[in-house]
């Protein structure tokens, strides 16, 4: 099984789908070993615990920098002998040695049909637009914020009377099947990530999606 950290900032219900996928889901090609969040009231980082899944809490505002936030991050990362890294709401930038440090083998959820709406308040932004459809994209960390090659996208519609919050909701749900499918499909080796693209080695396991 490939061994996968985690990075959170809050609430963790997309690290809590992860978690159920790798220890209920027959053959699951991956395992969460580690947990790690920024900010250390996180209450993702209590799921985790009470998982019996490893901890780590870097309080950023302890750094001097990002540069040595990111430093310090890398090094616990690296003790953890991680083959698969998973951002699920962890809401700060990296730095380019950081993003270097894990090129190919680290993975980004955001809530929206990336390379749409990338940022903060996607979904005011998509009901403002008039959008039918919105949605939730797994794909590779690169240096530029929510871009890189896209592993595996879900839709969801959007409705006449949604609110950002209730969009929010729809979507959310339709993340907690995304994220376990596309780490499966890295894990397993269905698909590889690339420098600039995904490659499909076994397209049976994509047409096996739960959304
Ligand atoms: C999720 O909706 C995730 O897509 C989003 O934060 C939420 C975290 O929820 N991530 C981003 O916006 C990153 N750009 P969770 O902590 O319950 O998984």
């Amino acid at each position: 099984k490939k061994r996968v950290g985690v990075l959170i900032s809050g609430r963790g219900s997309n690290l809590h789908a992860l978690i159920e996928a790798s220890r209920h889901e027959p053959d699951y090609p991956a395992e969460i070993v580690l947990v790690a969040s920024n900010n250390p009231d996180a209450p993702g980082l209590r799921k985790a615990a009470d998982s019996g899944i490893p901890t780590l809490a870097l309080d950023h505002r302890t750094f001097d920098s990002r540069e040595a936030f990111d430093e310090a991050l890398d090094r616990n990362l690296k003790k953890a002998e991680l083959d698969i890294l998973c951002n699920a709401g962890f809401m700060r930038l990296h730095t380019e040695a950081f993003v270097k440090s894990w090129w190919n083998r680290h993975l980004n959820i955001h809530p929206s049909l990336l390379p749409a709406f990338k940022g903060l308040h996607t979904h005011e932004r998509v009901i403002e637009a008039g959008m039918t459809v919105s949605g939730c994209t797994v794909h590779a960390v690169r240096f530029e914020m929510d871009s890189g090659p896209i592993v595996d996208q879900a839709v969801v519609p959007v409705l006449n009377n949604d609110t950002p919050d209730t969009l929010a909701a729809r979507v959310l749900d339709a993340e907690h099947l995304l994220y376990p499918h596309a780490l499966k499909l890295v894990a397993s080796g269905a698909v590889t990530v690339e420098d600039d693209q995904i490659i499909v080695n076994h397209s049976e396991q994509i047409e096996s999606a739960p959304y």
